[in-house]
């Protein structure tokens, strides 16, 4: 994969996901840092660093931290997210307002400090992660779809932007998986969902960081740019 000693940051890498991702990029031999709101996850050599998503300043000293401590950056992971659901109707500002900032502003906040060093250096690769309700809805996450909408969007303007300096974006969009995220959908729904979905099961969260690891790849996906790698069981196609 070519993506020994190089530098990766991933948000949102302590658990589910993100951990995943951490976890792979370790075994390719990848010098790894990672964010964590609440605790840093246990079983990771890789640098953990406490930081909020939301908090713009938090992420500038992320990105100087990283540099410092492993070197320049080719590879970020925009990780980080959360649902608050509830019928339109019933769904709070505050629902609203806190999934935008974290899901979609939380990655400008990322990306921020990180890109235009990147386009100087003429190298680097940016993964968001979208999710499948960004790209055809979901009921309960007229919030959610929207931020992860809203990822697709900056993903693909980026790219477009990205490519003359040698850096690709892409986004992951990833059906239902194994994570704490979808713990709290009941039992009921979760079998629905299950016999919706062609491969019959929700996705691991190793199946996502593989196709991370393939966007990151410099060698596996260099003519790759500005797409959404849906990773769902044909779910959505
Ligand atoms: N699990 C799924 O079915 C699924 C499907 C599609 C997309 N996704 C997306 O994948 C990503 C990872 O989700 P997951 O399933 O591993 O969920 P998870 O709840 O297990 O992990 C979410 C991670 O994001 C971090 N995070 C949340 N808010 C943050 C903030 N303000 N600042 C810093 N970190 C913050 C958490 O600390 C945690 O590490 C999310 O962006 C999610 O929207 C998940």
């Amino acid at each position: 994969m070519r993506l020994e000693n190089k530098v990766v940051l991933v948000t949102g890498g302590n658990r589910g996901i993100g951990a995943a991702i951490v976890s792979l990029l370790e075994e390719f031999g990848t010098q790894v840092a990672y964010t964590y709101r609440s605790h840093p996850n246990s079983e990771s050599n890789a640098l953990a660093i406490s930081a909020d998503v939301t908090d713009s300043a938090a992420m500038a000293e992320v990105a100087d931290k990283v540099e410092h401590k492993l070197g320049s950056i080719y590879g970020v992971v925009a990780n980080a997210g959360i649902t608050r659901d509830n019928f339109f109707p019933k769904l709070t500002t505050d629902d609203w307002n806190t999934v935008i900032e974290t899901n979609l502003k939380g990655i400008y906040n990322t990306l921020k400090p990180i890109v235009p060093k990147m386009y100087e250096r003429r190298e680097g690769s940016v993964v968001c992660i979208s999710s499948i309700s960004g790209e055809r809805g979901n009921i309960g996450q007229t919030n959610y779809a929207a931020s992860k909408a809203g990822v697709i969007g900056l993903t693909k303007s980026l790219a477009l932007e990205a490519a003359r300096y040698g850096v690709r974006v892409n986004a992951v969009a990833p059906g239902f998986i194994e994570t704490d995220m979808t713990k709290a959908i009941p039992d009921k729904v979760k079998e629905k969902i299950t016999a919706e979905i062609p491969l019959r099961r929700f996705g691991k969260p190793n199946e996502i960081a593989w196709a991370v690891v393939f966007l990151l790849s410099p060698i596996a996906s260099s003519y790759v740019a500005g797409t959404v790698l849906k990773v769902n069981g044909a779910y959505h196609t």
